[in-house]
């Protein structure tokens, strides 16, 4: 059990103000207004198993029916839909093509030098196919895990669900990783192949991500890894290992466009996805068919509510659970088109996404706070000089948004006249919980408004009792739901331990303890205030204090290391380690260098220290714990606030404060 989650529970201001939804009611609406929206909500509370039965059973396609909704005799182990058999990759492509709809475009890419492509569902379908087929060629079966670790080009969205197909489990590794954290996540899953480009565009440079490949493979370190498939992307020049390396451009053109979709038992593995947490090595989620299928499907639905002429953008990469449900599963499974694009906004090229909604056309847009906050500060004059009329949604993910955030982009992007969704989620739920569904709910600058229907929370205090209105506690889930990761990959007690039985247990019924903290007002309305836990959200990047610490501590020079998160405006949070060095071994600029840069080689860029400070001692307890809220404010330069009395060595704290 990790350590109690205390202390960082502070009270937010106040905001009142209040955007009706009246303006955006539509009545191809999913969810058409408040009355609709009240009534899915009854219903959903009522009878929640019939609600879920009806919901499946609707919205996606069934080889074989369920023959039970949940079944929840074995908590935290959750089974949703047994019985049933069905194909994420068969609801993303045939139904839409046996609907009529094979022309329609599904995917419209934008790489990072202009170059554009338009596929339709019926293209997709094809090069998912073709796909599948040369990873059986590569001696792929049901259940062996497929890494993915790629730029973002259609290739990624075409592998995710080429491995759905064929019921080989993805673990897409997201392509800003190292070499180190590649190499350990191939290890955790037993990849047997993983799939990479040459490499990409990131910013104004390109990244060698075989390079990189060959790196995490080198001395046979990964030894359930036989092939490496690799996508054509920069034209770099690149080693080839023969017998193990393959070209996309040769393997798969030549396959079969017709692949069966295999009939895929509810519950079998459609991914794992490494996210970090408060201990030890980021833990890989476990998602799996059906619930998370139907999740990600409803959600895009109530959400964003798309209509069939729409476009719809989302920005994040699809090595993070953002890209898996809201660029490829949940637009595909409901018919949508999708956009993707490979490059980011930068100094160089400060209006690159307001060009392209512009030339797109892009209806509903769904970005992170940390790129608002950047736009911010660039100035409104940037994103005036463009065309944004096109724009009907915006939403936010990944961290809280701060309500001066929310109000420039519902005013400058959105022209005041777009509801603002900002979604709160999690890797291990799969899907959005709490977000207002813009036809229906009042928004709040920096609410992210009430659960959705089906979905229950509560703020609750460590003795698991719910806290009174407005004041600040630890979110929870009360109630399964579809989308709810099932276990930790290789580590069920990890899974329980960190989620279900961090808090005490009330009246012995298990609640999921989500790491946030938050508060409820009057109203009802969640406020979401960050980690309580020590996981650092860093430009929307979740990291470990563990991870970034374990890094550092590797380094010959480090004896020990406390890393900590510092409030900063435009990252949300920016990293802080506290370093004490070998006996022998001398501070130095150079060192700290050095120090950063041994990070990134470990983790990767975006787990970089901000701040590297050096110190004779860690402040800890007579236990030995280091007492990182002294840490925490000391990184801030605010005054060390509350009991220092544990405190092992007083004269830690003065040199500390020098
Ligand atoms: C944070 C990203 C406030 C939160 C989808 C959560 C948010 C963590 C919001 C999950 C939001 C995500 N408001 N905080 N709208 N959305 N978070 O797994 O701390 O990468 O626990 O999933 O991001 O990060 P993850």
């Amino acid at each position: 059990m990790g350590s109690e989650p205390s202390a960082r529970i502070e009270t937010v201001l106040q905001e009142e103000r209040v955007f009706e939804p009246s303006q955006f009611v539509r009545k191809e609406a999913s969810i058409s207004g408040i009355d609709h929206y009240l009534k899915i909500i009854d219903s959903a509370k009522a009878h929640p198993e019939r609600f879920w039965q009806e919901e499946a059973l609707k919205e996606l396609h069934w080889f074989k029916p369920f023959e039970s909704v949940l079944d929840w005799s074995n908590p935290p182990f959750a089974r949703w839909f047994d019985g049933g058999k069905t194909n994420v990759s068969y609801n993303c492509l045939d139904r839409h093509i046996n609907n009529g709809k094979g022309e329609k475009v599904a995917i419209i890419w934008e790489g990072e030098p202009g170059d554009v492509r338009r596929i339709t569902y019926k293209e997709l379908f094809e090069e998912v196919c073709k796909t599948a087929n040369a990873l059986k060629d590569l001696g792929i079966k049901k259940g062996d895990l497929v890494a993915l670790y790629m730029p973002m080009v259609p290739e990624a969205a075409i592998a995710m669900l080429a491995c759905a197909r064929i019921g080989a489990p993805h673990s897409v590794v997201f392509g800003g990783f190292s070499s180190e954290a590649l190499r350990d996540r191939l290890i955790d899953g037993q990849a047997k192949v993983v799939i990479t480009a040459d490499g990409g565009f990131r910013k104004d440079k390109i990244i060698s991500l075989k390079d990189a490949v060959d790196t995490a493979l080198e001395d046979n370190s990964c030894p359930t890894v036989k092939s490496v498939l690799v996508v054509k992307r920069t034209n770099e020049s690149v080693s080839f290992n023969a017998g193990r390396d393959y070209w996309w451009h040769e393997l798969i053109p030549s396959q079969s466009k017709e692949c069966p979709a295999e009939h895929m038992d509810s519950e079998d593995r459609l991914f794992v996805l490494y996210t970090s947490g408060s201990t030890g090595k980021p833990k890989g989620v476990v998602h799996t068919t059906s619930g998370y299928n139907l999740w990600a499907h409803l959600t895009f639905k109530w959400i964003f509510d798309v209509q069939d002429n729409e476009v719809y953008w989302c920005t994040a990469d699809v090595g993070w659970i953002t890209g898996h449900s809201y660029i490829v599963y949940g637009p595909l499974s409901n018919g949508s088109t999708t956009f993707m694009y490979e490059g980011v906004p930068r100094p160089s090229k400060p209006g690159a996404f307001w060009e392209i909604i512009q030339k797109h056309k892009i209806n509903i847009f769904y970005t992170a706070p940390t790129a608002i906050r950047a736009f911010m500060k660039s100035g409104r004059s940037i994103p005036d000089n463009y065309d944004l009329s096109s724009l009907r949604l915006l939403g936010t993910v990944g961290e809280p948004i701060n309500p001066e955030a929310w109000m420039w982009y519902r005013e400058v992007i959105g022209r005041d006249n777009c509801p603002i969704v900002d979604t709160w989620w999690q890797t291990e739920t799969g899907g959005v919980m709490i977000s207002p569904i813009p036809t229906a709910v009042s928004t709040k600058p920096g609410s992210a408004t009430m659960p959705l229907p089906g979905i229950e929370v509560d703020v609750v205090n460590a003795e698991g009792e719910s806290v009174e209105t407005d004041q600040g506690g630890y979110l929870v889930i009360k109630r399964p739901w579809p989308g709810m990761m099932r276990t930790i990959h290789g580590n069920s007690k990890r899974f329980r331990e960190t989620y279900w039985e961090y808090l005490k247990p009330r009246d012995g019924e298990l609640v999921y303890f989500a790491g946030d903290g938050a508060r409820r007002d009057k109203d009802g309305y969640y406020w979401i205030m960050g980690r309580v836990d020590d996981v650092i959200n860093v430009s929307g990047h979740r990291l470990g204090t563990m991870e970034i610490e374990s890094a550092l501590v590797s380094h010959p020079f480090v004896a020990e290391a406390a890393v900590v998160g510092r409030p900063d405006e435009l990252k949300g949070e920016a990293i802080v380690a506290f370093v004490t060095l070998e006996s022998g071994k001398e501070f130095s600029e150079d060192l700290l260098i050095i120090l950063k840069s041994h990070v990134v080689q470990e983790i990767g860029a975006i787990a970089r220290p901000e701040e590297i400070r050096f110190t004779n001692a860690l402040p800890k307890t007579r236990s030995g714990k280091i007492m990182r809220r002294l840490l925490r404010s000391l990184a801030s330069g605010e005054e060390v606030k509350g009991d220092t009395s544990t405190l092992e060595d007083r004269n830690v704290l003065d040199e500390l404060r020098k």
